[in-house]
C-alpha cells in the first residue's frame, strides 16, 4: 500500500465549540489543517471530543472511531485475563518466575502489546514515529493516569515521540534488555487478519519499509534479545535466523537471542 501524505488526508476537527482552541493548537502542533464543518470532509479526521481524542473515517463504509484505550473494554478484560503464562508476547520478551526484562518497544501502535507488558511487571519504553499515531496514544495515557487502579502499570509505560531507528543509531543509555518490533506487514487488502483499528492506521501510516534496518539496530542494542512479531506465515526479516519461535493463533513471534 502506498503511504499517504497527512496532510493530503487528514485534518482536526472536534465536536463541542468549547474544545475549538485546543483543536487549534492540536492541529498546529501536528502541522494539520483544522476542518471546519460545511468544508468537503478528508478521508480522516483527528477529533477532540469532551472525553477523549478519535481518529475518524468519513464517507461511505467508514470505519471507526478510533481511540485507545487502556481503561475500559476489551483491554481491560484482557488486563483482568493476563498472565505471564498465557501470553506469548510475555514469554516471547523473556518473562519468567520472577524476571521482569525492561522492553523497548520500537513499534508502539496502538501500545496494546506495551501495555500488556507493562501490566506483566515490565518496565517499557514505547517509541512511536506517527505524530497522529503518538497523539491518540498520549491521550489515552493522559486518561489511564488519572485512574488510581491503573497508577502502578502507567508508572512503568512512557512514550517517546520519534523514529526508532535514529533513536538507536544514536543510543547513549543503559542497553534494553529486550527490544520489541512489531512492523506493519503489507496484508492484502481487507485480510480478515488485520484488526480494524490497525486498517485505519495503516491507512495514515502505510507499511513499515524499514523493519530489517530495525532488527539490525536492535541487534547491536538489546543486551538479552530482540523479539519480531511477524503474520503466522511470513517469512522472518532478513538478517539472521531466529534462534526459535512461538506460534499463536494469527501471529508468530521471532526471538533472537543476544
Ligand atoms: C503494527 S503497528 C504496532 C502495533 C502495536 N504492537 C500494538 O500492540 O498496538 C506498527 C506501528 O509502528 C510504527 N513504526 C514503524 N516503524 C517505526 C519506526 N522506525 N520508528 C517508530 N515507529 C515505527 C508505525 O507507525 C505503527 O504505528
Amino acid at each position: 500500500m502506498p503511504t499517504l501524505n497527512p496532510e493530503s488526508i487528514l485534518a482536526v476537527s472536534q465536536t463541542d465549540p468549547s474544545l475549538a482552541d485546543k483543536a487549534s493548537a492540536l492541529a498546529a502542533q501536528l502541522g494539520l489543517p483544522l476542518y471546519k464543518s460545511g468544508e468537503n470532509a478528508p478521508a480522516l479526521l483527528l477529533t477532540l471530543t469532551p472525553s477523549q481524542l478519535e481518529l475518524r473515517q468519513t464517507g461511505k463504509g467508514a470505519e471507526g472511531p478510533l481511540f485507545v484505550d487502556f481503561i475500559g473494554g476489551a483491554i481491560e478484560y484482557r488486563r483482568r485475563q493476563t498472565t505471564s503464562r498465557k501470553e506469548a508476547v510475555a514469554r516471547a520478551v523473556g518473562l519468567k518466575g520472577g524476571t521482569r526484562p525492561v522492553v523497548l518497544d520500537l513499534t508502539a501502535g496502538l501500545g496494546r502489546d506495551s501495555f500488556t507488558l507493562a501490566s506483566l511487571g515490565c518496565m517499557v519504553q514505547m517509541v512511536e514515529r506517527s505524530p497522529v499515531v503518538a497523539a491518540l496514544l498520549a491521550d489515552a495515557i493522559k486518561r489511564a493516569r488519572q485512574k488510581p487502579a491503573l497508577a502502578e502499570i502507567m508508572a512503568r509505560l512512557h512514550l517517546l515521540v520519534g523514529d526508532s531507528l535514529q533513536i538507536l543509531r544514536t543510543w547513549q543509555g543503559e542497553r534494553p534488555e529486550a527490544i520489541y518490533i512489531d512492523p506493519m506487514y503489507p496484508h492484502r487488502s481487507k485480510s480478515a487478519l488485520v484488526k480494524k483499528g490497525m486498517r485505519l492506521i495503516r491507512l495514515l501510516v502505510g507499511d513499515d519499509q524499514d523493519s530489517d534496518a530495525l532488527l539490525s539496530a536492535a541487534l547491536a542494542i538489546a543486551s538479552r534479545r530482540v523479539v519480531v512479531k511477524r503474520p503466522r506465515l511470513a517469512p522472518a526479516l532478513t538478517g539472521p535466523a531466529p534462534n526459535f519461535t512461538l506460534s499463536g493463533k494469527n501471529s508468530r513471534f521471532d526471538v533472537y537471542l543476544i
